[in-house]
């Protein structure tokens, strides 16, 4: 079965629900009737209601960009999964690079959280990715098989099957370089050959990997054309409606 494309929009900690709800209503024409990929917008916690409203009824999907790995409780200033399916959210964006670089997550609080997403039937977009030092030190492979054995841990072929990873580059994200659609590709299958060994053929021929990191309208074109490229995570280029609507029409 071929992978079904998943492009998604990352805001990061940008746009009120009033601009939010007004990029809604610039974007939805510019993707109506779009059924190659599955296009998704991950707003912040504020706008999550608005934009969910908003896209009724369109095909379009929405993420948080985060969440806390418990049901409820006394977690000051935490989102629960149960919280987010209530208001109808459909994806989680998980272990995003800023998220360990800033808020000190880690592959341990990500599988935590990938076991809690995945219980309550959230999409989760798990993001994995080395640094600009990893690279140049010659160990990209060594970090993408580590996070990816770290946030997969004790998690059954089952249980993972509706699980997206992310594979980030951090030193391509909001720098305007981008990884080669070739060394993407070469990570992909480092990724795909470790969840392979970890949860079977089976599992990895089906999981979608996307590519993040400066991804633009002028190379969406080339990244998706890699068969081991399935969508991509925008930062920056998703903030304009114009912009996020020719990368989803690459
Ligand atoms: P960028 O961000 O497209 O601005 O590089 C990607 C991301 O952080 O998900």
């Amino acid at each position: 079965m071929p992978r079904k494309p998943l492009i998604a929009a990352n805001w990061k900690m940008y746009k009120t629900p009033a601009q939010a709800q007004e990029y809604v209503k610039l974007f939805l024409p510019l993707v109506a009737n779009h059924e190659r990929d599955e296009v998704v917008l991950c707003p912040s916690f504020t706008s999550l209601s608005v934009v969910i409203a908003a896209v009724t009824g369109s095909g379009v999907g929405v993420g948080a960009q985060n969440m806390y790995s418990a049901e409820e409780g006394a977690f000051t200033g935490e989102t629960s999964p149960l919280m987010l399916k209530a208001i109808g959210a459909t994806h989680v964006i998980l272990g995003h690079s800023e998220r360990r670089q800033y808020f000190a997550e880690t592959d341990e609080s990500v599988n935590r959280k990938l076991k809690m997403a995945l219980k309550h039937e959230l999409t989760p977009i798990v993001c994995v990715g080395e640094v600009l030092a990893e690279r140049e030190a010659g160990k990209t492979e060594e970090v993408l098989l580590r996070q990816t054995r770290g946030v997969l841990a004790g998690i059954t072929a089952a249980e993972a099957a509706p699980m997206v990873i992310a594979y980030e580059p951090v030193w391509a994200i909001g720098t305007g370089k981008t990884a080669t659609p070739q060394i993407a590709s070469e990570a992909h299958r480092v990724i795909r050959g470790e969840v392979e060994k970890l949860l079977g053929a089976e599992t990895a021929a089906a999981l979608r990997i996307l590519y993040g990191g400066s991804v633009k309208p002028d190379n969406a074109t080339a990244l998706m054309a890699e068969e081991e490229i399935d969508g991509a995570l925008v930062g920056g280029a998703s903030l304009d409606a114009q912009s996020f609507g020719k990368i989803v029409n690459y």
